[in-house]
Parts: C-alpha cells; structure tokens; sequence
C-alpha cells in the first residue's frame, strides 16, 4: 500500500516503519518522506532508505491556508492510500485535513483524550498521573481529537523526569504505530464516522490497549 509520511524532527517514528517494511512486516510502500523543516534528521533517516524526500518549508508561504494547499499537492502527486503524520508539528487546516479524512493517522505522546497539544511529558509529571503514555487516532478537523486506534501505557516512576519519560514513551510509540498502520495496509482498520473498526468490528472510545492486543489482532 502507498504511504506517504510526514515530518518535522528526529524521524524516530519514521525509522520503526521503516525497520517494520525492511523487516517484512509492514506491507507499505513509502511514496515519499515530506518534511517543513530542511534540517529534520528524519529527511537523513529516509534518504539512507533510499526513499523519496521533499521539503515544504511553511515559511516560504503567506498563511496556513497556502502551505496546506502546496502540501497538499506535494502529497497527492505520490497518491498515498494513507497519510502518516510522524512527528509533524504543523496545525493543519480543516480543508487539508477533510481532504484525508479517513485515511490520515497520527501519533500523540500522551493517553488520549489527556494532554492534547504540546508539552505532554512535563503536563504529565506537573498533574502528577501515574500512568503516561502513547496513542495512534485517525486525525479529524480537532487537534488530537479523532477517533483512537491503539495506544500503549508507561507508569510514570518517582523521580521521573520529562525526557526520561519522553525517551520511555517513544519506545512504546515505535510499537504501536507500525501495528497500527499495518492494520490500515491490511484494510482492517477503518474509520466510520467517529468511529473506529477493526476487522469490522467497533473499538471501544479508548482505542485498544496495546498490552491487550489479543493473538488475533496481531496476526
Ligand atoms: C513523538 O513523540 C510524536 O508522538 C510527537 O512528536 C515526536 C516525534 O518524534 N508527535 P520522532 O520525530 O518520530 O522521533
């Protein structure tokens, strides 16, 4: 299936999918790796792949509305069945985000519906939560509000810091994102209104516990 992924940074996320397809275990294509920032390490990441790079750097374009649309036809050139946001720090217009309804995922470093937006780790520690965590969602026109796929939970220790937290959380990201978008490649996952199902089946609003997958799910 093609894909395209989208960046902003580092390109951990990017690099599980990538590790997952070269490992045979991820049946997608990866069309392009597009990035805002010239300087996202991922961009390296991809190219050592020998996967197609581009760069849309928003600050060549007068508003929200001109970069999405340029992004737009960069993506669309490629004809990705899904759309992988990984990392990509970018508020997206509800047009751009209309256009890949459905076939958009996202990762958030937080157990959603908790500590939408930025600054989730140090959110976390400050509320004093004692369990954290990652979460796969479809993206819809609110910001980290789509429906939930698959998330996975870190306890959060004494002590703990924000990074030390953050680096235990991307762990967990680099598992459940290829599960979950080998899910979509294998048209089980799917998302109907403000739902999501998997193997025709309704997920609860919580999305799935990664701890909890059963063989089946995984197979
Ligand atoms: C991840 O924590 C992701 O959840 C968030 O941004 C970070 C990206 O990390 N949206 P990387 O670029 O994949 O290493």
């Amino acid at each position: 299936m093609p894909i395209v992924v989208l960046i902003s940074g580092s390109g951990s996320n990017l690099q599980a999918i990538i590790d997952a397809m070269q490992a045979g275990e991820l049946p997608v294509e990866i069309r392009a790796v597009i990035s805002n920032r010239t300087d996202a390490y991922g961009l390296e990441r991809a190219r050592a792949a020998g996967i197609h790079t581009e760069v849309v750097d928003h600050r060549e374009y007068a508003g929200r509305e001109a970069f999405d649309r340029a992004l737009q036809k960069t993506i669309d050139a490629h004809e990705p069945a899904l759309v992988v946001l990984a990392g990509f720090m970018r508020i997206l217009t509800h047009e751009f985000v209309e256009h890949y309804m459905g076939r958009m995922l996202n990762i958030h470093p937080a157990l959603l519906p908790l500590f939408p937006g930025l600054n989730t780790h140090e959110r976390a520690l400050q509320e004093a939560v004692k369990q954290h965590g990652a979460t796969v969602h479809f993206v819809t026109t609110e910001v980290d509000g789509g429906p939930l796929v698959l998330s996975a939970r870190v306890p959060v220790r004494p002590g703990d810091t924000a990074e030390g937290l953050a680096a235990r959380v991307l762990e967990q990201e680099h598992r459940i994102y290829p599960q979950a978008i080998r899910w979509f490649a294998e048209g089980r996952l799917q998302m109907q209104y403000d739902r999501v199902l998997l193997d025709e089946k309704p997920l609860p609003t919580t999305g799935i516990d990664f701890a909890e997958l059963t063989t089946d799910q995984t197979r």
